[in-house]
């Protein structure tokens, strides 16, 4: 069966059905901007909109921004503030009527990712960043997730922001950083990810992987860094693989 998979992100909030045995959208991706100011309220009436959308009865996989823990929101980085400590599970099920699994946005593109991509049989600990409006990681040792590392805000020395803040898609499009600034902006979070974690493989996604070409020859970490082969569509798809039972 066909599952409802949602990618909960800063700027969209996207939907699709899943063949999650496949790790294939099998309808259309729908696609609705995030509400400002992005609500619980506000963003659980577009949930209810896209499974309206898809006429959709059944389990339904919410991948979020944030951290997750039984069912509830505990952050809200890159949305509002109504999140923090919020039963999401809960209230989007009831909202829509549907069963509902909630995981963090790169954890479940992780699981898509070491299921259906790039990280297809990989052993070891590999780590995947997604590089969007923030940065999400996900960490896999032996193909188990470790869930909610939250790497996006580790603190470089002597940074007084998050690194997410320098090495996200967004820092780059806001301060119109070139490929090379941004680069050495990602090699330098890189490089210290990887002296906590020691990757034997680092697989990067989002939005700021799709140019892989313009950055990956600029990296020099030891560890080898490819695209996520899934690209947007990861985080769908792991949403839905979430609410498989
Ligand atoms: C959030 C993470 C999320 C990442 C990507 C970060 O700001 O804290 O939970 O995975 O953005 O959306």
């Amino acid at each position: 069966m066909d599952i409802l998979g949602v990618d909960i992100g800063g700027t969209g909030i996207k939907a699709a059905l899943v063949d999650t045995q496949q790790g294939e959208l099998t309808t259309e991706r729908e696609r609705i901007l995030t509400p400002q100011p992005s609500t619980p309220e506000a963003v659980i009436a577009v949930i209810q909109e896209l499974v309206k959308h898809f006429n959709y009865h059944g389990p339904v996989g919410v991948g979020y921004p944030g951290v997750i823990l039984n069912g509830a929101t505990m952050t809200a980085a890159n949305l509002d503030q109504g999140w923090l400590n919020f039963p999401g599970a809960q209230a989007i099920g009831e909202a829509t009527g549907c069963p509902v699994s909630l995981i963090n946005d790169a954890d479940a593109a992780g699981l898509a990712e070491m299921r259906f991509g790039a990280g297809r049989d990989k052993m070891g600990v590999v780590l995947i960043l997604t590089l969007g409006t923030g940065i999400g990681s996900a960490l896999f040792v032996d193909g188990r997730l470790v869930p909610n590392t939250e790497l996006g805000h580790l603190h470089l020395p002597g940074q007084k922001k998050d690194a997410e803040f320098r090495a996200s898609e967004r820092a780059r499009i806001e301060k119109n950083l070139t490929w090379p600034e941004w680069a050495a902006n990602l090699d330098e979070y890189l490089h210290y990810v990887e002296r906590l974690f020691s990757p034997s493989l680092f697989i990067l996604g989002g939005g700021g992987a799709k140019k892989a070409h313009k950055f990956l020859p600029l990296l020099t970490v030891r560890a080898p860094v490819i695209p996520a082969a899934l690209g947007n569509e990861a985080g769908i798809v792991g949403a839905a693989m979430a609410a498989e039972s």
